[in-house]
C-alpha cells in the first residue's frame, strides 16, 4: 500500500483480527449527522433561526467564535455527500431534520420549502439504496420557541409532537426508521445547568423541568407519528457511558451511583416504563412538572433504542461541585482522542449488554461512536488517521462480542460521515471518516473511511 505509514499498517493488521461474523446479515451500516452541524444555508428558502445560531454568537460560547451558517454546504452538496456514502459502501444513513427549517417559528407556519429539502435528500438516499434513519431533534430548537421559554416550558413538548407528526406524514411514506430526541441528556443538562451549550443556562429547575419535558416530547411526538404512520419504527437516541468510582471508598461509590443516574437511569427509566429514578429525583430536589398519564406517554412503547457512546467515566465525590456532586477524573496513561475523551471500546459492549439484560431492548442501534483527531491532507493528498482506523475497529469488534453473547445489535452508524461542526468545539475538531476543508469544501476520504469500507464489504461477502 502505497503512502502507509507503520501505524496504518499495525491498525490494518489489528483490522484482520477482528471477527464481525456475529453482527447479522442485515445489518445497518451506517453513518450519522446533524442538520445544524452540516447543513449551513442557515438563512436560505425561510429556514428561521434557531438557539444555536444565537447561541454560537455569544461571545466566547464557541471556540473561534465559529457558527454553523455554512458549516459543511451540505444543504447544497447533499448529492455529493450520498455519493460519499456509496464510496464507503454504507447502506444506512442518520441525519436530522431541521425544526426551524420545517415550522421556522417553532409552532404555526410550515415552509413548504425546508420540508421539499427533506423530500429530495430522502430519495436521494433510497436511489442510492441507502435507508435514512431520520432523528427529529437535535438540539436545533427554533429560537421563537425559546423566546417564549424553551424546553422548561411544557408548551414546547406540544409543539415539538405537532411538528414531529407534520415530519412525518410528508416523508413517512419512503422512512420508516425515526428517532424522536438526539441525546437529551445534553440539552438538559449541558444546555440548562452545565450551561456550556445552547441555550447556555446555569439553572437546576430549569434544567430538570427541561429534562422532563424532553422525555415528554419524545412520548408525544412518539405518538404523533405512529397517528399518521403505524408502520412507523420507532426510537430515542441516548448518549450513555460507563460509570466506575475513581477508589473503593464509600463517598466515591456514592458518588458513581449518583452519575449513573445523572447520565444513564434518569433517561433510561422513565421511557422504559419505570418511572424517574427515585434517588436522582431527591439529589436534584426539584419538583416535576408531572400531571397524570405523563409517565404512561413517556413509556411510548419503541421499535429500538440508539445508543450513542464516546468515553468512560471515572468519577469522584464532588460535593461541592452543582448536582450530582460527582465529577469526572483524568486516569493518567490511558489513551485519548482529541476531545480528550478516553477510550475504551470494553465500555460499548458492557452498555449494550446493559441495555439487552437491564432493560430488556429487543434491538440496539449504535447511533454514534466515533473520534476527533486533528487530521491534515498530506502531501500524497490523502489524509492519514491511523487512530480513528484503530477506534473503529475496537469498538465494532466490542459491538460484535456483545452479539456473540446474544444482543440485538442492529446497526452502527459512524459519527460522523463528515468533519463538522462541533457544537462549542467549532470546526476544530474533526470527528468525519471524511475530511472537509472547509475554504473550499473539498472532501476527502480518509483512510479510516476507507478501513470502514473494506470493513463493511467483508461482512457484506461473508454473509
Ligand atoms: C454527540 C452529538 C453529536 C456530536 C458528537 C461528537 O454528543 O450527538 O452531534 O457532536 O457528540
Amino acid at each position: 500500500m502505497t503512502g502507509a505509514r507503520p501505524a496504518d499498517r499495525a491498525a490494518e493488521l489489528a483490522d484482520r483480527a477482528v471477527d464481525l461474523g456475529a453482527l447479522p446479515a442485515d445489518f445497518a451500516w451506517g453513518t450519522a449527522t446533524s442538520a445544524y452541524q452540516i447543513e449551513g444555508a442557515a438563512e436560505e428558502d425561510g429556514r428561521g433561526p434557531s438557539i444555536w445560531d444565537t447561541f454560537s454568537r455569544v461571545p466566547g460560547a464557541v471556540d473561534g467564535g465559529h457558527t454553523g451558517d455554512t458549516a459543511c454546504d451540505h444543504y447544497h452538496r447533499w448529492q455529493g455527500d450520498i455519493a460519499l456514502m456509496r464510496e464507503l459502501g454504507t447502506n444506512a444513513y442518520r441525519l436530522s431534520i431541521a425544526w426551524p427549517r420545517v415550522v421556522p417559528g417553532g409552532d404555526g407556519a410550515v415552509n413548504a420549502k425546508g420540508l421539499d429539502f427533506y423530500d429530495r435528500l430522502t430519495d436521494g438516499l433510497l436511489a442510492a439504496g441507502i435507508e435514512p434513519n431520520v432523528t427529529l431533534y437535535h438540539w436545533d430548537l427554533p429560537q421563537a420557541l425559546q423566546d417564549r421559554g424553551g424546553w422548561p416550558e411544557r408548551a414546547t413538548a406540544e409543539h415539538f409532537a405537532a411538528y414531529a407528526g407534520l415530519v412525518a406524514e410528508r416523508l413517512g411514506d419512503r422512512v420508516t426508521q425515526w428517532a424522536t430526541l438526539n441525546e437529551p441528556l445534553c440539552s438538559a443538562w449541558i444546555g440548562h445547568l452545565e450551561g456550556r451549550m445552547a441555550p447556555g443556562w446555569s439553572d437546576l429547575t430549569a434544567a430538570v423541568r427541561a429534562s422532563y419535558h424532553l422525555l415528554l416530547g419524545h412520548g408525544l411526538a412518539a405518538q404523533a407519528v405512529r397517528a399518521v404512520r403505524p408502520a412507523a419504527r420507532l426510537g430515542i437516541v441516548n448518549n450513555l457511558s460507563t460509570v466506575e468510582p475513581a477508589t473503593g471508598g464509600d463517598a466515591d461509590l456514592a458518588a458513581a451511583r449518583r452519575m449513573d443516574g445523572h447520565v444513564n437511569r434518569w433517561w433510561l427509566d422513565p421511557v422504559h416504563g419505570r418511572g424517574f429514578p427515585a434517588d436522582m429525583r431527591e439529589v436534584y430536589g426539584v419538583d416535576l412538572p408531572e400531571r397524570p398519564g405523563d409517565l404512561a406517554t413517556i413509556a411510548a412503547p419503541l421499535d429500538w433504542i440508539g445508543l450513542n457512546y464516546y468515553f468512560p467515566q471515572i468519577v469522584t465525590a464532588d460535593p461541592a461541585g452543582p448536582a450530582p456532586f460527582a465529577r469526572q477524573i483524568d486516569r493518567p496513561g490511558v489513551p485519548r482522542t482529541g476531545m480528550d475523551w478516553e477510550v475504551d471500546a470494553d465500555g460499548l459492549e458492557t452498555l449494550i449488554m446493559r441495555l439487552h439484560e437491564e432493560y430488556g431492548d429487543q434491538r440496539i442501534h449504535i447511533t454514534e461512536n466515533g473520534s476527533s483527531y486533528p487530521d491534515t491532507v498530506a502531501p500524497d493528498g490523502r489524509v492519514h488517521d491511523p487512530e480513528r482506523a484503530a477506534y473503529l475497529t475496537s469498538h465494532l469488534a466490542a459491538c460484535a462480542r456483545a452479539a456473540r453473547r446474544g444482543a440485538p445489535v442492529a446497526g452502527y452508524y459512524a459519527w460522523s460521515l463528515l468533519d463538522n461542526f462541533e457544537w462549542a468545539y467549532g470546526y476544530d475538531k474533526r470527528f468525519g471518516l471524511v475530511h472537509v476543508d472547509y475554504a473550499t469544501q473539498r472532501r476527502t476520504v480518509k483512510s479510516s473511511g476507507r478501513r470502514y469500507a473494506e470493513i463493511i464489504a467483508a461482512h457484506r461477502a461473508a454473509h
